[in-house]
């Protein structure tokens, strides 16, 4: 399959609501929107019931919801004297599920009028646990998502050197990664060098990278809406044998762990692999994250990978793998490789070289 079959995608839907009992399905969610529809824009919602599809939008979107041509579905101009309340307004006996998370305050008091509160029932869950498993159309953008990180990592190898200051490395890596036709990034680039490669999440500085540094870079973008989401850490110039110690520990953990991932590995289990390698070498304290999350239409999303979650991997997901030793004050190393579950292990997207590399 190389387009998206989103009727197959709106019927699974629909099973999804049938097994809720769920007469309508009210959804606000953008990446849901476009995971139905393949449709964005920033006033727009769709409806489902048992046998109907509704794109409701403002004159600003209609023609363009028109010319998308979106199979299967009515789409339906809103406006002020019309608004998606009144639209729903004649559903108003039945039951509707909606997106808790993904709706004010206001806009609830206003269903609670329309439907009372005991046919609301919160169903984002429907959404979360269908987009668990990717289809070959999905697969294919987070592929290509994933070959354009790793191509922006070994090109900005060439460039990244003593005396450049983490914001310009990242600005270069933006740049590669929408030359090669990314639309956006994943997230903002985390550069984080010296004492900053301790923050696993440090966003890139105006700090300048000096010699014996270890530098964390992750990063990733997006192709047809769908992520990718690497990490790297290199020694700039030299490594001390903490250093070095330190990263081979993350890449035995990262490395134990995918030989081990599975369909029918429970997410805490595949996260215990590598936890114990690192608890061994005595950093478990240094290991405060999950092992990895969930990559798809959201950068993170279910599954988690982690001690406290206990969901078994299944063939189609697509999950990161991602164990860190992070010393405060001192340094830190993360490794992170994107992977889909295939039925006897998985496909490793991500294809950058994970020895020690010293620019
Ligand atoms: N970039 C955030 C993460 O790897 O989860
Ligand atoms: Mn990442
Ligand atoms: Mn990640």
């Amino acid at each position: 399959m190389c387009s998206p079959d989103f009727e197959k995608r709106i019927s699974e839907i629909r099973r999804r609501m049938e097994k809720q009992n769920l007469d309508i399905l009210f959804v606000t969610k953008p990446e849901d929107k476009y995971y139905l529809s393949g449709f964005e824009s920033s006033n727009f919602y769709i409806v489902l019931t048992d046998k109907s599809s509704y794109m409701l939008t403002d004159f600003r979107y209609f023609e363009a919801a028109r010319k998308k041509n979106c199979q299967g579905f009515e789409i339906i101009k809103v406006d002020s004297k019309h608004s998606i309340f009144d639209f729903l307004s004649k559903y108003d006996k039945m039951s509707i599920g909606i997106e808790e998370k993904h709706l004010t305050a206001d806009e609830f008091k206003i269903l609670e009028q329309i439907f009372t509160s005991e046919k609301i029932f919160f169903s984002q869950n429907i959404f979360e646990e269908q987009r668990l498993i990717k289809d070959s159309s999905e697969i294919r953008s987070i592929r290509k998502a994933a070959e354009i990180a790793d191509y922006a990592f070994s090109n900005i190898l060439k460039h990244i050197g003593p005396g450049m200051s983490e914001r310009e490395i990242a600005i270069k890596m933006e740049s590669f990664m929408k030359k090669e036709g990314a639309s956006r990034l994943s997230f903002d680039i985390i550069a984080a060098s010296g004492e900053r490669s301790a923050l696993p999440h440090g966003l890139a500085s105006e700090r300048i990278i000096q010699k014996g540094d270890f530098l964390t870079l992750d990063f990733g973008c997006m192709v047809d809406h769908y992520c990718s989401d690497m990490t790297r850490t290199v020694a700039i110039g030299k490594a001390s044998d903490e250093k070095k110690s330190v990263y081979n520990t993350v890449k035995d953990a990262q490395q134990a762990a995918l030989d081990k991932v599975k369909p029918g590995i429970s997410t805490s289990e595949a996260d215990k692999i590598a936890r114990s390698i690192i608890d061994r070498a005595g950093y478990g304290e240094c290991f405060g994250h999950g092992l990895g999350h969930g990559v798809g239409l959201e950068v993170h999303e279910a599954p988690r990978l982690s001690p406290s979650c206990h969901s078994y991997l299944r063939e189609g997901m697509v999950v990161t793998v991602e164990p860190g030793i992070y010393i405060a004050d001192s340094f830190g190393v993360r490794i992170e490789d994107l992977v889909v579950i295939t039925q006897n292990g998985i496909d490793n997207l991500t294809t950058s070289n994970k020895e020690l590399i010293i620019i």
